[in-house]
């Protein structure tokens, strides 16, 4: 007799004792649910935020909830090539050699209403969402222990299935829209990125493995952070939405849970939410989208050169 499968839940994460994890965006929403549970199974979380001050509230937020977690607060702009450069060297100071069982990149920005440019010149979304973690990513990669279960996921979107990349419109300075151009083409950078990686690191024969995940409709900060608090079109759908289509953090956080500890999960792969939409529901592997399968030697080459970082693997 076949029985049905029992939807994954946090329940299910394997022991993280003697893991260090690094989750960025984990103040809130979804990075603060993935940090919270990763805690509770016993991992060292590395938590950085945009000040001081949001990383301790965050790291106290979870010493409320889970005894003797291991937090590390720590402070990270992604917007700001120079704060990267300094975490990582913060990083590299406090946890040298390869260090790092599990790195998240789950910060993001949404539909920030008009254009703007971030200290570097670069649109702001594009930055945050895919230009900053990619350097991250790279200055922390020697960082990441080259043994079986050493994991690399990265936080996308099912907004890229909408989405394409404009070489010729990367920072937004032809036309700028703030969901379905300037945040879907972050997002997009973020999935081809991750299957990019992948494919290095394979060809390279590193046992690390990469992969991507996207929350479905997770009723978070997102929604308000970077739209502000204005009227939008935008706004009016998610509200609009909300009810039948949305889950709260904590469910928005189980597919990037599900990509970073489950044994079922493959390098390459990409999780998210199983119900109507990919919206909202328990983890599952996903389908790519096609755009997500090309441009990606490009995109590295022009994230090395916008970012001034070499990324070897
Ligand atoms: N919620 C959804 O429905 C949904 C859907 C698809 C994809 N996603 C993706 O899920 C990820 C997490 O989003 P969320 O829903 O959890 O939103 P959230 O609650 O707003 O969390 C976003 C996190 O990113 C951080 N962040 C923003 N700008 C940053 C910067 N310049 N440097 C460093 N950190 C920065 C935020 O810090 P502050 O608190 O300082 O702003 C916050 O910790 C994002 O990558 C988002 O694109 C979410």
């Amino acid at each position: 007799m076949t029985t049905a499968k029992q939807p994954w839940t946090a329940e299910q994460i394997p022991s993280q004792e003697g893991r260090r994890v690094l989750i960025t965006g984990a103040n809130s929403g979804i990075g603060f649910e993935t940090a919270l549970e990763l805690a509770r199974k016993g991992a060292e979380v590395v938590l950085p935020a945009r000040s001081q001050q949001k990383a301790e509230d965050a790291a106290a937020r979870i010493r409320a909830r889970v005894p003797s977690p291991r937090v590390i607060p720590a402070i990270l702009d992604l917007a700001s090539q120079q704060s990267v450069v300094d975490f990582a060297a913060w990083f590299a100071h406090r946890f040298p050699g390869p260090s790092l069982d599990l790195l998240i990149s789950n910060a993001g920005v949404m539909a920030v209403p008009k254009r703007e440019l971030t200290v570097d010149g670069f649109e702001r979304q594009f930055a945050t969402n895919f230009l900053g973690p990619f350097a991250l990513t790279a200055l922390l990669y020697r960082h990441v222990k080259q043994q079986h279960d050493s994991r690399i996921v990265i936080v996308s979107s099912s907004i890229t299935k909408w989405a394409r990349i404009e070489f010729d419109n990367l920072q937004s300075e032809r036309h700028y829209s703030p969901m379905g151009q300037a945040y879907a083409q972050s997002k997009l950078a973020d999935s081809i990125f991750a299957l990019e990686l992948h494919r290095r690191v394979t060809r390279a024969g590193s046992p690390v493995a990469v992969m991507s995940a996207h929350p479905g409709y997770a009723v978070t900060n997102l929604q308000t952070s970077g739209p502000g608090d204005g009227f939008s079109l935008f706004k009016l759908s998610t509200i609009v939405l909300r009810p039948l289509l949305s889950q709260d953090a904590a469910h928005g956080a189980l597919p990037t849970l599900f990509a970073a500890v489950s044994p079922e999960a493959v390098p390459g792969g990409y999780y998210g939410p199983d119900g109507l939409l990919e919206a909202k529901g328990y983890p599952r592997a996903v389908k790519i989208p096609k755009r997500a399968m090309q441009d990606g030697e490009r995109l590295w080459e022009t994230a090395e050169r916008l970012t001034n970082t070499s990324f070897t693997v």
